[in-house]
Formats: C-alpha cells, structure tokens, sequence
C-alpha cells in the first residue's frame, strides 16, 4: 500500500497468513486487491492509494477520502498554509490533506479524542504537520485570522445551520481572502414536505443545496463562489456502502447500512447526496 499506509495496526492486525483479510466477525475473506478495486473511482485517484482497511476501520460515513478529494478539487491548497480541518472525526482528511498539499492541519473534532487521532497521525508519518485537537465548534481554541483555509466533511451540517454560526465563530479565524469548503450531506433537490415516502425520518435535518447557497450568501464577510450538488454524489454514497457493507465493517451495524443503502437506491440521487460548497472571507488581506 502506497503512502506506509499498509503499516496502519489494523492492516497488521487483519492480515491472515493465507493472505486474505479477515473482515468484521469474520464474516468473509475477501483479497485486498479486491477491496482496493472496489474502492477505486476515476475521479479520486488520490484516494485510491489509500489502504482500504484504514478507510474502513476509521469510517464514520460516506468515503471522507473521496469527500476530501472531491473538496481539494475546487479549492486552492498550496504547501505550507495552514488549514482547519472542523470535525475532522478519526482525522483521515487532515491526514490526506497534509500528505497530498503538504498543508499543516489542525484536526479538530469533538466525539474522537485528540489521543486516538494522534496514534492514528504518527503511524501515517504526519506527525510535523496535523496537530488533534479537542473542540467544540462553537468554541474553538484559535486566534483570529489564522488559517490559510477552513475545511469540513460531513461535518458541517451538525453545527452550521445555524444563521449565527460562521459569523459569530468560525469565519474569523480564517485571513480575509481565504477560502472555506465544505462537502456534507444534503439534497439537490429542495425536499418536499411531507417527504418522499422512501426517505426516512432519519433525514429530517437534511438541507437542499440551495438552502446551503442562500444560508452563505447571507453572512456578512463571505462569498459564495460554488454551491453544488457533488457530481454523482448519490452514486458514490451507494458504490461506497456496495464496497463496505459486505465487510462487516460499517459502523452502522448491519441493519442500518442495509437500509440506508435501500433508501439510496429508491432514491436515485433526487432527494440525497452531497453539497460541496467553497465561499471566501472578503475583506483586505492583514
Ligand atoms: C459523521 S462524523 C464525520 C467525521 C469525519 N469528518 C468523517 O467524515 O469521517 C461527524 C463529526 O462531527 C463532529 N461534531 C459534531 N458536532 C460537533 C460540534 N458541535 N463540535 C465539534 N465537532 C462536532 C463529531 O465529533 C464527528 O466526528
């Protein structure tokens, strides 16, 4: 595996001497080539290099690293900036963030401790440049004006709809002229009310992308510069649980994956998938 990635313990831990992988409770062998095809798609070539057991031991939803890929494609990363990776959870995106940009990250997130996510950034070999941190967004350890960039995936959603939130907290500490980008869930569609029969009431605090746009647009000091649906976002979410429901892995448990994925397929696309949204603080450089 490319990247020292192969090293990770869980890939250690998890490769049998005949040379295939023992997944989730045993529940079947499968190669790992097979797994690394399985997670391979054109757009994200960088994303494939990763070892797919990583990805999946660490996962806490919808592939972060086709995420973070799809994010770093619309912004503008350079060598050396400093960026804030905002709910960051077991840090996968700030570490291929800093090992594809050469970016310094501040890994910062909530439910996973800043511990765990340290053993995690050493043993990828990132230890000079993604710092874990313990934060809650709406209090958040930095000073003004300190990142280059500001980065969230499937992360934003949880505390950004308030109307307050990036005004009062985060926009900041991002420099005047510096960009935020965020890739979360979210609908390309505005969602009707009552909703389509085949979307649960799981998703009742999904957004459209529109809603996303104009919650932006209205925040003093930002400029919305893209508000999209992801571009097969709906695909990618059900190529993503194709690959790591079989495995035993998800952290949805059983049950759940199974039914997300049904309503994703009932879905097609209309009513769930991603925004990937990029704006800029305005406002003279200091
Ligand atoms: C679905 S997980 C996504 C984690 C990671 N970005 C990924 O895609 O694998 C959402 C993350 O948001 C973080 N989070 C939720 N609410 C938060 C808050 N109020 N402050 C900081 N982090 C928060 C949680 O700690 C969690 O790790």
């Amino acid at each position: 595996m490319a990247d020292g990635l192969a090293n990770s313990p869980g890939a250690q831990t998890r490769h049998s001497h005949a040379g295939t992988i023992a997944l989730g409770e045993m529940k079947m062998d499968i190669d790992r080539s097979q797994l690394v095809e399985m997670l391979r798609v054109d757009e994200f070539p960088r994303s494939s290099k990763y070892d797919p057991i990583w990805v999946f031991e660490n996962e806490m939803g919808p592939n972060v690293l086709w995420i973070t890929e799809a994010l770093s494609q619309v912004m503008d990363l350079k060598p050396g900036m400093r960026v804030l990776d905002m709910a960051c959870g077991r840090a996968m995106s700030s570490i291929f963030l800093a090992k594809e940009f050469g970016v310094e990250v501040w890994a910062t997130d909530l439910w996973v401790t800043p511990t765990d996510n340290w053993q995690r950034i050493r043993e990828a070999g990132v230890a000079d440049s993604v710092h874990p941190i313990y934060a809650e967004a709406r209090s958040l350890p930095y000073a003004e004006g300190f990142f280059d960039a500001i980065v969230s995936l499937d992360g934003f959603h949880y505390f950004g709809t308030d109307v307050h939130y990036l005004e009062f907290y985060m926009l900041k500490l991002l420099k005047p002229g510096g960009q935020i980008g965020i890739v979360s869930p979210a609908s390309p569609e505005e969602v009707p009310q009552p909703p389509p029969e085949h979307r649960s009431n799981e998703w009742h605090w999904m957004n459209s992308v529109d809603w996303w746009r104009r919650h932006w647009e209205r925040c003093p000091g930002l400029e919305v510069e893209l508000a999209e649906a992801l571009p097969r976002g709906c695909e990618l979410w059900i190529h993503w649980h194709e690959a790591l429901d079989p495995t035993g892995m998800s952290h949805q448990g059983e049950e759940g994956a199974a039914s997300e994925l049904a309503q994703l397929r009932a879905d097609g696309g209309r009513h769930l998938g991603f925004v990937r949204m990029v704006a800029r603080r305005t406002g003279a450089a200091e």
